[in-house]
């Protein structure tokens, strides 16, 4: 199966009522990890790097990584998308380099820090989609600005700072034409979100479920959506790491969003922390030890074990097998006959 465009993945989520896990990666292990979970609840898979980790790996290293993953698992819908594009340019060069789906991320200047006016991100957006549907690629835009940072981006803050608009939303889905529109609406990114378990004051799923009556049929994201579970806090401060303690967004919440439109959730620090743990564990029972693999391996099943849990807990398990992959050519197709316009 060629790596599928995520817009295919996620028409096929909002027919079968799913969300679809979207998962950082920075190298071969993570890859690994997501794949073998893929193949174990046997789900569609959406694997994602930032421009951060295209230059921790480098562009090439992870183009290939993501090749062999797909030859190695044909039975898996897999979709290469970048995360957080800071700019025309850089989603230009993830479309160039194979990328199938691309993230303009035009809540923020190409800084990646300081927030942008409504007409700029409706501006670069637009711009994105022209080129990418052109070729066939998946554009996913976000519209109010999140909280926290995350290799480097980001505005900070709580993450209720730009919540959302919905009508804002309406006008940003027309005039831009994306194919899935992540919404700010309390999360942020990272291991510190909320101080307690977080309730409508500042997990704010009123606002999407408002976004979702007014759009029905976009696809909704959900970034900063780690649950950030207490176990994987244990592990980490039980082997003397200095966690604080926190709490992410809770799987309730989130399948509440997937009632509500959301198709796509991004999970990163639920994994870093499941890595994390499982390496200090082995460097603090077993000092000793000095090959690598004595710890990336515990650390790659940790990871696969969280993300095969929310694989299920979203409801992508068992649809792998649902559907033939359209190619990204046949998609380019349909993108110039309009007959996947925006909704
Ligand atoms: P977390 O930090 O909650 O995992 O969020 C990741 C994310 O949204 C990537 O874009």
């Amino acid at each position: 199966m060629p790596l599928v465009s995520m817009r295919q993945l996620l028409d096929e989520a909002a027919k079968g009522g799913y969300g679809v896990g979207a998962f950082n990666v920075n190298n071969m292990e993570q890859i690994q990890s997501i794949m073998e979970a893929a193949r174990e609840t046997k789900s569609p898979a959406i694997i994602q790097a930032s421009r951060g980790a295209r230059a921790y790996s480098q562009d090439l290293f992870l183009y290939y990584l993501m090749r062999a993953a797909n030859e190695l698992y044909p039975e898996i819908p897999l979709v290469m998308h970048l995360d957080h594009g800071n700019s025309f340019e850089t989603c230009k060069s993830a479309i160039e380099l194979g990328f199938t789906s691309v993230m303009m991320d035009g809540s923020l200047l190409p800084d990646g820090k300081t927030p942008s006016t409504f007409e700029q991100n409706v501006d670069v957006t637009r711009r994105v989609v022209e080129i990418a549907h052109e070729k066939g690629v998946t554009v996913e835009g976000e519209i109010g600005v999140l909280g926290g940072i995350e290799d480097g981006h980001g505005a900070g803050g709580t993450g209720l700072e730009h919540v959302t608009d919905p009508d804002q939303a309406v006008e940003f889905v027309e005039k831009t034409g994306v194919d899935a529109l992540a919404i700010a609406i309390g999360t942020s990114h990272g291991a510190y979100k909320f101080t307690s378990k977080p309730d409508g004051s500042v997990l704010k799923m009123d606002i999407l479920i408002a976004i979702h009556k007014r759009l029905p049929n976009v696809h909704l994201v959900m970034h900063g959506s780690s649950s950030v579970p207490k176990d994987l806090q244990d592990i980490i401060n039980q082997y003397g790491g200095k966690l604080k303690p926190t709490w992410g967004v809770p799987v309730e919440e989130i399948q509440l969003g997937i009632r509500n439109g959301v198709r796509k959730i991004n999970v990163d620090t639920d994994s870093r922390l499941a890595i994390t743990g499982a390496i200090r564990k082995v460097f603090a029972e077993t000092p000793e030890k000095f090959d690598p693999r004595d710890y990336l391996k515990p650390a790659r099943e940790a990871m696969k074990k969280v993300v095969a849990l929310r694989m299920t807990q979203f409801g992508q398990a068992g649809h792998a097998g649902d559907y033939a992959p359209i190619s990204i050519e046949e998609m380019k197709k349909r993108y110039a006959a309009e007959t996947l316009a925006a909704k």
